[in-house]
């Protein structure tokens, strides 16, 4: 008997011969999913649903339904750009691993969203390092069926523009790479403690927003209700100089007022951007890599 390789996240060939070709953009290779692959999505879309429903905000769970998101199967991201695309524009495009900040930024200026097609192992349903296609497309998509939100992730791209644009005016390598790095920190920061973690207040209570926090089914409750978690009100100078780690609850989260409010923050970032004001954040988490560096001096969109 042969058991299908499937793709299971770090298991699966097909991913693996696509990086080694350099290929960044792949096509879904629906077929190669395997029983236990579905297994685990409908695993972890059964124990999340009840906790989506207490505690994510209410565009989220409006997004989880225009989507029309399979509980019991891996979904196919046609059938889903089928719903999102006459909403937003957004599309979820296939990605075969880890995408280049620059070109991640530019991604979604152009109303994509680079997503991951592999699902963790049945044996590690709980916590994973890496993004898989439940992170992605049952954590961060239904958002993007947002009108305001998904202008958000455009004005982020925008700032990575601007980024790059004010990099290139700087002649000496070594200066542009430093502050390079600095603008690259501030802004996965910014990302991180609004996309990917963030809170909001509603006139239901607190609601969670954030996709890490979405698709986590031990860390949704926590991040809400938890007297252990520290949450504040959003404020620019505090969340582009605070560093965080990946691989644990987060302690420290960030509330906003609403999308609109978002929205308006990311034009702010843009603006300190532009000021300097984020060419010296405190140094710490997290690391940027090289390539990111490299990739906003190169630019290249991969399109
Ligand atoms: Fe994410």
């Amino acid at each position: 008997m042969t058991i299908l390789p499937g793709l299971t996240t770090t298991q699966s060939p097909f991913i693996e011969q696509a990086r080694s070709h350099g290929e960044l953009y792949i096509h879904q290779p629906y077929e190669l999913y395997s029983d236990a692959n579905h297994a685990a999505w409908r695993a972890l879309f059964r124990r999340i649903q009840p906790l989506w429903r207490r505690h994510a905000t209410g565009s989220f769970l409006r997004g989880v339904e225009s989507l029309c998101l399979d509980p019991l199967h891996v979904p196919r991201l046609e059938d889903i750009n089928r719903f999102l695309e006459p909403l937003t524009g957004f599309r979820a495009r296939a990605v075969s691993g880890y995408v280049p900040a620059f070109v991640f930024f530019d991604c979604l200026r152009n109303r994509e969203f680079p997503t991951t097609i592999t699902i963790r192992g049945l044996d590690s349903l709980d916590y994973l390092p890496e993004p898989d296609i439940f992170h992605d497309v049952a954590g961060h998509v239904p958002m993007h069926t947002d009108q305001a939100f998904a202008d958000t992730l455009v004005r982020f791209g925008d700032c990575a523009h601007t980024a790059a644009e004010m990099a290139a005016g700087i002649a000496d390598p070594i200066e542009r790479a430093e502050r390079l790095n600095s603008i690259i920190k501030a802004m996965a920061r910014f990302f991180w403690f609004t996309v990917e973690f963030g809170l909001m207040n509603t006139c239901d209570g607190l609601k969670a927003y954030g996709s890490g926090l979405l698709s986590s089914h031990g860390e949704l409750g926590h991040a809400v209700t938890s007297p252990d978690v520290q949450r504040f009100p959003i404020q620019m100078e505090w969340v582009i100089n605070q560093s965080f780690e990946i691989d644990h609850y987060q302690p420290l989260l960030f509330v906003v007022e609403g999308f609109e409010h978002l929205y308006h923050l990311v034009g702010e970032l843009e603006e300190w951007m532009r000021a300097g004001r984020l060419n010296h954040v405190a140094p710490g988490e997290p690391v940027v890599k090289t390539r990111d560096i490299e990739s906003f001096i190169q630019r290249r969109s991969h399109h």
